[in-house]
């Protein structure tokens, strides 16, 4: 935390099951609110509705018998704003802070009329006292509205999603990778073009801390790695040098064919090879590894002339993501008829610079000796 002026009020959730009803979150889920005291008091979004009770304990813990001038709403997405009836309840006198699509999103869930309202655009600011907020609007970053607040004094960023990641701070009170990555390329993965801007602003600022909605603080060397591995996700180019094959299998033997395929690549030298399965793997994380890794092989059992529905339903998450810039290697099998293949290869045909390398290997029922040498092939293209 910058300085005795600033005080954390979020709350860690490990109650939940699937964040936005979707995303696994086996270490919880943070939500981050914070505090500045100044001459005025400004309070910097709420939390996920489920805490408002020990959220607005926490936020009376702070304030004593002062009341909040202003609150900043960063973001309107309920795991952020859900409290904000709560919190008006409360703090009737407060000034509600965002931009005009703030308050035009505020109003599809609460009734505002009475409240008081200060609506800001780019660079403008706020005085607090000592301190200053400077608005920068990050639209899409995650939601049209979204805006970043900067505070001039002590150079802290107050990023909303941007540089967020899965897991409460209690468990994970550091940046970490992996998670970083599975929170950004499902949550903003799609809107690349729109976190390059906002990064391309964030260069133009001299910043000591971030502070996110979701997960640990940044400081120094934190935020310069976050920033290089946000160029790298946003432009959506690969991030590590290896393969990654995904599979959907019937009875096992398209699994066998991909698991050879594994060995073969290994024998051959390629520096990482992870296979996923995904019936079983979590999606959002096979999906991180599609955006993690240049080249891909996707391996489908053929099923009701079609594509298997584990493969087909991950065909369409990267297409909704807006994954693109890849190398990819099919691998079909089938008893009689053979399809997948042809199915894979139009649903990538709807994605931007994917490279389909061919023939893909076709597999009849379980994989042979004979089928060696179509593996061989593919792994010395993904190689090349
Ligand atoms: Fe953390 Fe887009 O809400």
């Amino acid at each position: 935390m910058p300085s005795e002026r600033f005080h954390y009020v979020g709350v860690d959730d490990h109650e939940i099951d699937l964040f936005e009803g979707q995303y696994e979150v086996p270490a919880g889920m943070s939500y981050n609110s914070w505090i500045i005291l100044d001459e005025k008091v400004c309070v910097l979004d709420t939390v996920d509705r489920s805490f408002a009770d020990a959220y607005l304990g926490k936020v009376k813990a702070v304030l004593g018998d002062r009341t909040p001038d202003y609150l900043v709403v960063s973001h309107v997405e309920p795991d952020h704003a859900s409290s904000l009836q709560a919190f008006l309840d409360v703090y009737p006198g407060v000034t509600l802070v965002g931009n005009a699509k703030t308050f035009q999103m505020l109003e599809n869930y609460f009734m505002l009329k009475d409240t008081a309202r200060l609506v800001v655009k780019e660079g403008e600011t706020l005085s607090l006292g000592g301190h200053t907020l400077r608005f920068v609007m990050a639209p899409m970053v995650h939601w049209p509205e979204v805006m970043l607040s900067y505070e001039e004094t002590e150079k802290v960023l107050f990023s909303a999603d941007a540089f967020g990641q899965f897991g409460a701070l209690d468990e994970m009170p550091e940046w970490d990778d992996d998670e970083a990555r599975r929170y950004y390329l499902n949550i903003v993965g799609k809107y690349g073009t729109q976190v390059q801007a906002v990064l391309k602003k964030a260069a133009g600022l001299e910043i000591a801390e971030i502070l996110p909605l979701h997960g640990p603080s940044l400081r120094g060397e934190a935020i310069a790695h976050a920033v290089e591995k946000y160029g790298v996700w946003a432009s959506y180019a690969p991030e590590s040098e290896g393969v990654f094959i995904a599979y959907a299998s019937l009875h096992g033997n398209t699994a066998a064919a991909a698991e050879k395929l594994a060995d073969i690549l290994d024998q051959k030298g390629c520096p990482d090879v992870v296979l996923a399965d995904l019936a079983r793997v979590d999606p959002a994380e096979a999906l991180a590894f599609c955006f993690r890794y240049g080249k891909i092989v996707l391996c489908a059992s053929t099923y009701n002339a079609g594509i298997m529905p584990f493969m087909e339903d991950f065909l369409h998450h990267l297409k909704a993501k807006n994954w693109q810039k890849r190398t990819v290697g099919l691998m079909e099998n089938g008893s009689w008829a053979p399809m997948a293949a042809k199915g894979m290869r139009e649903a990538l045909a709807g994605l931007k610079d994917i490279t389909v390398l061919e023939p893909a290997v076709t597999i009849k029922g379980a994989p042979k000796t004979t089928d060696i040498p179509q593996l061989e092939a593919l792994a010395d293209a993904l190689l090349a």
